[in-house]
């Protein structure tokens, strides 16, 4: 009986060592990733787009799929149009114009050959990421939509911003200024 007493009493030291030890561990190893992780979120929704204050929304490589384009020479780009929920839900609903909270982001690549296929066209560096936000209260004077286009994450100038609009209102008003339809 005596003899296991010491050790009854030793046993419950270790564990809490143990547990300390374990929780050190995970500390040391997950607070660095949660630091790199809210600071690439931040990075990526920091810089908001002059004129709307439009800035790059959180998850949208993440997005569903609206259509594909390409962009012919000089800029030889290809282009994916993606869309947040309410986004998707008013394409797939057929619902025009697009509601309040409708995001649409057209992600663009410079056309690259494949290396694995001679006549696959495959995307290479990112170029521009363009981003549409309806809000037809906040953006009334351009059609409801505030717009940002994104160089490096960063917002390119006024004077880029000036055009986004225009070409937008002369080429797509018929359909709430938004050129992409939902690829068939
Ligand atoms: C000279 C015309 C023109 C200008 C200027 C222009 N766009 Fe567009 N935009 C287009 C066309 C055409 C498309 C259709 C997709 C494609 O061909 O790339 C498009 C598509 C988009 C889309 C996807 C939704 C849609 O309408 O299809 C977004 C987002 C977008 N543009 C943002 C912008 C922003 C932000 C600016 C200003 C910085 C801008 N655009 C300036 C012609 C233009």
């Amino acid at each position: 009986m005596t003899s296991i007493e010491p050790e009854k009493k030793k046993s419950p030291y270790v564990t809490v060592i143990a547990l300390a030890v374990a929780l050190l561990v995970v500390l040391l190893t997950c607070v660095p990733y949660l630091v790199s992780i809210a600071l690439a979120e931040s990075a990526a929704t920091a810089e908001a787009s002059p004129i709307f204050g439009v800035t790059i929304p959180a998850g949208y490589k993440q997005w569903e799929f609206v259509a594909p384009a390409e962009e012919a020479a000089p800029l030889n780009e290809l282009r994916a149009v993606v869309g947040n929920r309410t986004a998707v839900d008013a394409y797939q609903d057929g619902k025009l114009p697009f509601p309040d909270g409708t995001i649409l982001v057209k992600r663009a690549w410079k056309r690259t050959q494949s290396p694995d296929f001679a006549s696959a066209t495959i995307p290479g560096v990112p170029t521009t990421v363009q981003v549409m936000v309806k809000d037809a209260k906040k953006y009334a004077a351009s059609g409801g939509w505030g717009f940002g286009r994104f160089v490096n994450g960063k917002p390119v100038d006024e004077a880029q911003h000036r055009t986004c609009f225009a070409c937008h209102e002369a080429r797509a008003k018929g359909h709430d200024y938004v050129f992409t339809r939902l690829a068939p």
